[in-house]
């Protein structure tokens, strides 16, 4: 498909680096490159651009929403553990006011309790949970469809 304009910012959280290592049963085999690899295939299918940080700092996270509040017309983030934790992360999410879709690999309303809730849920346009690494290319085609009804 053509590019259509839409640009994405893509933030993998704390441990997601680990992503294809850690609790491979949970998460899955791929790598976190891989994963991304496909992330990117799907992207210039649909005709959005992409920008892709992992980082395991709180800090940092921010930073990078901060900076893209111009360029991006959505932001889909798995912001890992700060989900569960994070108010600093959940406020940037609010204060770029541009719409976000919550990934998770796992199904995290089936595992422990502690998972079940998120910080950043209430400010996203909604979340995509347990697809592995599919629950990013299917954030991408939500942003994309909210983007048409707005443009
Ligand atoms: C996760 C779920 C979180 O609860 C956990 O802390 C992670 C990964 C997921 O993608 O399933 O680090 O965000």
């Amino acid at each position: 498909m053509s590019d259509n304009g839409m640009k994405v910012l893509v933030l993998h959280g704390p441990n997601l680096n680990l992503t294809g290592f850690r609790e491979p049963d949970i998460y899955g085999k791929k790598t976190l490159e891989e994963i991304d690899a496909e992330t990117k295939q799907e992207a210039d299918k649909l005709g959005i651009e992409l920008r892709i940080l992992q980082s395991n700092s709180e800090g940092v996270l921010i930073d990078t929403i901060q900076e893209h509040r111009k360029w991006a017309d959505g932001i889909v983030i798995n912001a890992g553990s700060l989900t569960h934790t994070s108010i600093a992360l959940r406020d940037a999410l609010v204060g770029v006011r541009l719409p976000v879709v919550e990934v998770h690999l796992s199904n995290v309303h089936a595992r422990e309790e502690f998972r079940r809730h998120s910080m950043i849920a209430p400010v996203t346009v909604g979340q995509i949970v347990g697809f592995g690494g599919q629950s990013y290319q299917l954030a991408l085609h939500a942003l994309l469809s909210i983007h048409r009804e707005v443009v």
